[in-house]
Parts: structure tokens; sequence; C-alpha cells
């Protein structure tokens, strides 16, 4: 499936999926990354989905151009955020502009699952970074990965139209670090007392500590920090499922 496709039927119910997810707290984590490695003015928001990251940065006084692939997820990010908004894949797009960070939150790395294409997306970063600037992204760990391993998941969630349960049926490929998540959406209409039914399938990759380090060395980084989500101070391990990696752009422009 192509990356521009995983958020197509999706992005309508995606606020209402993630309702609870607590975005205020996780751009503290972000601050508290900014505070202790670089404090930026200009963010590029990678895949900044409906916006959710891209409002609370706005409100908190950066200056924020938020790109996404998903045409779908873009135009909801529109309407809660005024700012510069690329409909565009990191891995090709080309920005007239410079930043002091670059953050790709909630996986966004993850959905790029082919060794070239990560070559491509990690320059694509670098080029677009001031000498110095931060990289700040999420993405699950190998290590968790393969020990816990992935099960099947069903979350309900509901406002005053409509009700979704959302079943996610999870199928691993261990050899190419890839869990694919075949999504089954059934969403109740309560006003009318139709349902519908979505399946979409998400390809996500998942990283391993030394193997990213190794990509983000090669492209001009140099790893400032691989923690646990959340935990700046924390260690990762094989219990640690969601990690984040910072980075800092050193090397020559390519
Ligand atoms: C799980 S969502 C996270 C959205 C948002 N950051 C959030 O936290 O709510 C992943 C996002 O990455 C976007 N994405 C995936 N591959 C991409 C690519 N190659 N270039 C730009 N955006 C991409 C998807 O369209 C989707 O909006």
């Amino acid at each position: 499936m192509k990356a521009d496709m995983s958020f197509k039927d999706y992005a309508e119910y995606y606020d209402l999926i993630y309702k609870d997810k607590d975005y205020e707290k996780e751009v503290d984590f972000l601050e508290e990354i900014f505070e202790t490695f670089y404090k930026p003015k200009k963010i590029l928001e990678v895949g900044c989905g409906t916006g959710n990251y891209t409002r609370i940065l706005l409100e908190r006084g950066y200056e924020v151009t938020a790109l996404d692939i998903s045409e779908d997820m873009v135009k909801i990010a529109r309407e809660k955020c005024a700012c510069k908004f690329i409909k565009g894949d990191i891995r090709d797009v080309s920005i007239n502009d410079e930043f002091d960070a670059c953050i790709a939150m909630f996986t966004v790395i993850g959905y790029i699952t082919k060794n070239s294409d990560l070559i491509k997306a990690l320059n694509n970063i670098h080029r677009y970074l001031e000498p110095n600037g931060v990289f700040v992204f999420d993405v699950w760990n190998g290590l968790a990965v393969m020990s816990i391993l992935p099960e099947q998941r069903m979350k309900e969630v509901e406002n005053d139209k409509i009700k979704i349960i959302r079943v996610a049926v999870p199928n691993l490929r261990a050899f190419d670090h890839i869990c694919e998540v075949n999504y089954k959406l059934l969403i109740l209409n309560k006003e009318e007392n139709t349902f519908n039914e979505i399946n979409e399938k998400h390809v996500v990759r998942f990283y391993f500590p030394q193997e990213i380090k190794y990509y983000l060395e090669n492209a001009g980084f140099e790893v400032l920090r691989i923690g646990p989500f959340l935990d700046l101070n924390g260690k990762v391990d094989e219990n640690v499922w969601n990690i984040v990696v910072i980075a800092r752009a050193v090397g020559k422009k390519v």
C-alpha cells in the first residue's frame, strides 16, 4: 500500500480515535528535549497528521511549517492551525527554507519501511536543518517488538454522533522489521442507527537502536539520545516499546 493511502479513510475519525492521547504532555516532553539540547524557533513538523502537535506548538509561540503526505490529514489540520502547510512526502519534498528543528512524532518514521527510503528521508531532513539543528522522532523499538510481540487490540470510542469500534490485527514480518496492522473500524451512526465499515492496512517498520544510529550517522547526524518515549533519562531495553530519538545535524549537507 502506498504511504499516502494509509490514512485515506481513517483521517476523518483520527481525532476521535486518539482523543485520549495527551498531546499537551507530549509537547511538554518535546520542550524538555529542546531545553536540554537546542532551543528552536522554526520547526519543520514532518507527518503533522491532523495538526494536534502543530496547534499546541503554534500556541506556545513556535513558527511551524507542517508537512504530511496525506491530503486528507492535512485538510483537517488546516482547519485547526494557521501556519504553512505542505502536502508532500519527506522522501523527496523540496522546501525552500531551513529550520532549527525537525520533529516527526507518533511513529511517522515507522511509515518509511524501506532502507533506501529511510536514507532519502534522513538526507532530506538534514538538508532542511540549520547546522546543529535537532531532529526528534519516535518509533517502535525493535528490541521490544521482538520480545513482547504485537497483539490484537480493540478500542472503543464515541462522541454524541458516532461510536467507533476499532480492531487492530497485527501481522509480524520479522525479517523485514515490519508489522502490518490491519485496522477494522466499525462506525455506528447513533442518529441514523446505521453502521459503516472501514478496513485499512498500516505497514509500520520497527527500528533497532543501533540500526537507527547507523542510518542517522550516515546522513550527517550525531545521535544525542535514544531513550524511552516521555522519559528523557530512562534506559532503552526490550521492555520499552516506544523510543524517542534525538539527533543533531552535524555533517556536510548533501
Ligand atoms: C500516526 S500519524 C501521526 C500524525 C501526527 N504526527 C500525530 O501525532 O497525530 C503518521 C502520519 O505520518 C504521515 N506520513 C507517513 N509517511 C509520510 C511521508 N513519507 N512523508 C510525510 N508524511 C508521512 C501520515 O500521512 C500520517 O499523517
